[in-house]
């Protein structure tokens, strides 16, 4: 067998969760992503680290490895490691709970729209318009 067949049969067998893209959360603000990169950086290659800047990303990030085996290893030493007093939460990548998530925050927008324009809350009582 190839050695490329024989890294297929390894990715196979790993649970299908495991993915290259990790999301972390409960990073400390001031944490940037030279830093991220550091220690991320200590379990393989890392091909992109994008940091929450926003009002409801802060505090999270996306680090994108090279290779899916040194993002597992990412995960088994680095999930509940703490950095500056906090915990850190670190996820495999899910592009329905990513999404899940988008459509929420569009959902709040849509509503602080309608009580601008109408003065209506998200079940039609009138709200006081500032
Ligand atoms: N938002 C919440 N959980 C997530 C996950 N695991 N991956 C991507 N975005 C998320």
């Amino acid at each position: 067998m190839s050695a490329a067949m024989q890294r297929n049969d390894r990715v196979r067998r790993l649970p299908p969760e495991v993915n290259r893209v990790l999301y972390v959360r409960n990073l400390p603000f001031s944490m940037s992503a030279e830093e991220l990169y550091a220690l991320f950086g200590k379990y393989g290659a890392i091909r992109q680290i994008r940091v929450g800047n926003s009002k409801d990303t802060r505090g999270t990030a996306y680090i994108v490895y090279e290779d899916i085996f040194d993002a597992k290893t990412a995960v088994d030493h680095l999930s509940g490691f703490n950095v500056q007093n906090r915990y850190l939460i670190i996820l495999y990548y899910n592009s329905t709970r990513h999404k899940t998530k988008v459509g929420l925050k569009d959902q709040e927008a849509e509503l602080r729209r309608m009580q601008e324009k109408h003065g209506v809350d998200g079940e039609q009582h009138a709200t006081k318009k500032k």
